[in-house]
């Protein structure tokens, strides 16, 4: 299959700083690729260049054959690419159905009577479905968790974009939420997850890039990355050490 999405040599960052420095990699259709990476190396910032929050400064992203570098983040979205926020940020006095369903109008521009169908299909894969008339701020972490998913489903994203969903959950909560990305991905959706607890990242995604500095360390089948001795420095922040 080929790639969904390319970042060719990207510069982006806020306002002057420059967060992400030539950052390349490459995301094949239909895979689940997993970014890991320090806090504040650049991970959420990656996200945001993607979706065109902030601009580059340097470099192309490539997007299923669109080259969007300089694209709208509403043109980017309606292309098919759908983010989760670290934080959910769901209208708490909604139902869920209804979040999702506003999601669908707005994000996918569906009529009502297609959004709903759209909803729907998002809550059964997030199994959220049972919950649909529940108050959104009613919702436990976890269940939050699933509707930010579930909303990003409802603008009908070819790429979606995860991050750290599986953050401040408990190990069975994590379980959970493995199990919801691999249907999500045998549902034929390309995902990049984002996620600082590591030992998650290695059963459910294809392939893995530690970033450290806004920079790609490594890329690669996810369990040599995650072995690898690079990857466990940066974690660490330890100098090489002879043994
Ligand atoms: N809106 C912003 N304005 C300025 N700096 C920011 C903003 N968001 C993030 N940063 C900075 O960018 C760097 C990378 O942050 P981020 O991409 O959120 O890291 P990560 O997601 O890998 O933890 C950090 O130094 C952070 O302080
Ligand atoms: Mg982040």
């Amino acid at each position: 299959m080929g790639n969904i999405l390319t970042f060719e040599h990207v510069d982006a960052g806020y306002g002057r700083v420059k967060i992400l420095h030539d950052l390349s990699f490459s995301v094949e259709e239909g895979e689940v690729f997993g970014v890991i990476g320090p806090n504040g190396c650049g991970k959420s910032t990656m996200f945001n260049a993607l979706i065109g929050l902030i601009s580059c400064s340097h470099g192309k992203i490539t997007f299923d054959g669109h080259d969007i570098t300089k694209m709208k983040p509403d043109t980017r979205c309606h292309l098919g690419i759908g983010r989760t926020y670290q934080v959910p940020r769901p209208f708490e006095g909604m139902s869920v159905f209804e979040n999702v369903l506003v999601a669908a109008v707005h994000g996918a521009n569906k009529s009502e009577h297609e959004g709903r169908q759209v909803a729907l299909d998002a809550l059964k894969l997030t199994e959220l479905y049972e919950k649909r008339e529940i108050r959104a701020g009613e919702l436990t972490l976890l269940d939050r968790k699933r509707l930010e998913i579930a909303r990003a489903l409802g603008t009908q994203p070819k790429l979606l974009l995860l991050d750290e969903v599986a953050a401040g959950l408990t190990e069975a909560e994590v379980q959970d939420v493995i199990a919801m990305v691999k249907n999500l991905r045998a549902a034929g959706y390309s995902i990049i997850w984002i996620e600082h607890v590591i030992q998650t990242m290695v059963e459910a995604t294809n392939h893995l890039m530690c970033m450290s500095d806004g920079h790609e360390l490594l890329i690669g089948d996810p369990r040599p990355v995650m072995d690898s001795k690079v990857v466990e420095e940066v974690y660490l922040g330890v100098e090489d050490e002879d043994e």
